[in-house]
């Protein structure tokens, strides 16, 4: 498969990463599926491409028909055969569980020809693993995007331990023609962004579990002293506490290291459902929001 070749991609998972993606892949001149197990998981991903979109079209930043141009490129199923049918590329985004994942390739391993190169938006689970459930274990590789994907520069490709050249190849076109900036990584724990910046948000628990300081003074200390667009609890509000726990867990299993160590505060958070701005409260509240 080469790049010029590629004209349908299927996006599994229509939550935040999945919606962000489809719409990227959309901006980019991309005929797109965005595929999850309900009508309304499906519908609230295309909630999730049309609010931020329609702010900036208020803002006079971009006009109504760029937004619906947008959106019409985007065709939403429940149904995994018709989301993969005709696509050239597949990027899955789907919940963050290597059995949920494996399954799901099992099943669209057998629906798409072997040309098909499936990538995984997974943020720290095994690429090799996810590979080992498919006949193609070469045209198989992490796409790690970043949240807000269509904001975000950055893609890192992961390598698997089967992953070919070629397909790395691909997927660096393809992150280019997708607006992005890749970075090759090699298969390990959590990757570059999120082996760095999840234990600093990770470590912000503990202080905050300590007492040295409030969130809000931690927050501010580090965007004032780094420049950090959001501070680390504003940041795990944002991406979300569920998401944070799962890479320590990976990244804590993976090496043992107790440098690793998830923060009981967060754990204490997650158990409380306190998972961040997407149910209403985290570190903070955004209930009266
Ligand atoms: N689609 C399109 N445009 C969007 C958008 C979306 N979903 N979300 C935001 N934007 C645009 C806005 O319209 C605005 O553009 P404009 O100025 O041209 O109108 C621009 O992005 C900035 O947004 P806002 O003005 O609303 O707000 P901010 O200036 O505060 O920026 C932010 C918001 C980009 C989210 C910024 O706070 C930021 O960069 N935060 C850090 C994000 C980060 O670190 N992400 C990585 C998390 S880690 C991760 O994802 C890995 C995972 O595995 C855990």
């Amino acid at each position: 498969m080469k790049l010029e070749e590629i004209e349908r991609i299927c996006v599994l998972g229509a939550g935040t990463m999945g919606a962000g993606i489809a719409q990227t892949c959309s901006q980019a001149g991309y005929q797109v599926t965005m595929r999850d197990l309900t009508e309304e998981f499906v519908e609230s991903g295309f909630e999730r491409i049309r609010v931020p979109l329609e702010r900036r079209v208020r803002r006079g930043k971009m006009a109504q028909e760029d937004v619906d141009e947008i959106i019409s490129h985007i065709r939403g199923t429940t149904s995994l055969e018709e989301a993969v049918r005709g696509a050239d590329f597949v990027i899955e985004a789907v919940f963050e569980e290597m059995g949920v994942k494996k399954e799901v390739y099992q099943e669209i391993d057998q629906l798409c020809p072997p040309e098909v190169v499936f990538a995984s938006n997974t943020s720290s689970l095994s690429v090799t693993e996810m590979a080992s459930a498919t006949s193609r274990p070469d045209r198989f590789l992490g796409m790690h995007f970043f949240n807000p994907a269509p904001v975000m520069k950055l893609i890192e490709l992961i390598k698997g331990s089967e992953t070919s050249d070629e397909t790395m190849a691909l997927a660096r076109d393809l992150s280019f023609r997708l607006g992005k900036e890749p970075v090759v990584v090699k298969e390990s724990a959590g990757f570059v962004v999120n082996r760095l910046l999840v234990p600093m948000m990770n470590e912000a628990f503990n202080l905050l579990m300590e007492g040295v300081a409030t969130a809000e003074d931690i927050d501010k200390a580090m965007k004032l002293g780094t420049n950090m667009p959001m501070g680390p609890f504003e940041l795990a509000d944002f991406t979300g506490l569920d998401v944070g726990l799962a890479v320590m867990e990976v990244l804590y299993e993976e090496t043992g290291d107790p440098r690793f160590r998830p923060s009981p505060l967060l754990r204490q958070y997650v158990r409380a459902k306190r998972l961040g701005r997407k149910v209403g409260r985290g570190v903070y509240d955004y209930r009266g929001d």
